[in-house]
């Protein structure tokens, strides 16, 4: 595949007088520029194929920051054996167009060879709360993604890192991470950006078939029945699921993978009556795809 380097990013689509990011593919790279642009710096990290929840990150990074930098990585080692990263999607091109029109400064967009070379051996292991949900589902998912996290951290130096909501125990594995390592950066949580119909935005929603795609919705719609009786005052961790797993079971395209009522910062499951902050969070599969949405309870 061919891969930009700073000179012919700038002559793929740019018009003239408008340069793009400066695209950096090595950790060295990365560091030097950011030895040579001081100065609070906004990062967000990302698999690509960008979409509108990545550009609502992106937007509020270079609004709170100096600098904007957006990494471009499909990590390999937090796709387990049977996942999707072969077939991932991928559009740098798009992506880095993307990217120059939201006036990012710069791109890092790293190979697997360069982030993995022969002999890498070392990985970042965040314990209790990687044990339920996505982490129970995908044995080895979030040991990837804490590895890459402190990887790209190493390398972008940020003060600040936006994370979206829509992940939201990866925002909580980052977090932990971050406090229990001492890194010297501010985990910034986004809101989870929708379609009209209330469908999360995900880079795997091409995935969805059209008829998938069109019953989709359920998910949302699974959530605000929830979050309605929470508002209304109900407060029975079995009954909230319930009003869940009934929603999703009217729609025969969807299967449930699980729906969870948990304490909002350790992830553990409630029972009984919820007096604290609580993230209901679910997997719903459409055929072999996995959709995850979550709302919090406050
Ligand atoms: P990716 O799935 O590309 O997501 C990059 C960031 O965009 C994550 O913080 C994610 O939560 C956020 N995001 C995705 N869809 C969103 C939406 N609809 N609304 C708001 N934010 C959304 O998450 C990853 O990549 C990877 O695990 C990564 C952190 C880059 C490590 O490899």
């Amino acid at each position: 595949m061919a891969r930009p380097n700073d000179a012919d990013f700038r002559s793929t689509g740019a018009p003239a007088g408008s340069p793009g990011p400066v695209v950096l593919t090595t950790p060295a790279a990365m560091q030097r520029w950011r030895r040579d642009h001081p100065g609070d710096l906004g990062f967000v990290p990302t698999m690509g194929y960008l979409h509108e929840g990545h550009l609502a990150l992106v937007r509020r990074a270079k609004a709170e920051n100096a600098l904007a930098v957006v990494s471009i990585f499909v990590n390999p080692t937090q796709f387990g054996p049977g996942e999707d990263f072969e077939r991932y999607p991928r559009d740098e091109v798009r992506d880095l167009q993307l990217l120059r029109e939201a006036g990012v400064d710069a791109v890092y967009l790293p190979s697997a060879a360069e982030m993995y070379p022969p002999g890498y051996q070392t990985y970042v292991t965040v314990e209790e709360v990687t044990r339920r949900l996505e982490g129970a589902a995908r044995p080895g998912h979030f040991r990837g993604v804490a590895t890459v996290v402190l990887k790209l951290f190493n390398a972008v130096s940020p003060t600040r890192a936006y994370f979206g909501r829509k992940d939201a125990q990866q925002l909580r594995v980052i977090r932990r991470m971050v406090r229990d390592l001492d890194l010297p950066v501010e985990i910034v949580p986004c809101d989870i950006v929708r379609e009209p119909d209330g469908l999360a935005m995900s880079s795997r929603n091409v995935y969805l078939s059209p008829e998938q795609r069109a019953a989709a919705p359920v998910i949302k719609r699974s959530l605000d029945a929830a979050a309605a009786a929470w508002a209304a005052g109900e407060r029975d961790a079995e009954t909230l699921r319930r009003i869940v797993r009934d929603v999703i079971a009217g729609e025969p395209l969807a299967a449930l993978e699980y729906v969870s009522l948990a304490d909002d910062e350790t992830l553990d499951e409630l029972d009984g009556t919820v007096a604290g902050p609580a993230l209901l969070s679910l997997v719903v599969r459409f055929g072999a795809t996995r959709l995850l949405d979550n709302i919090e309870l406050a």
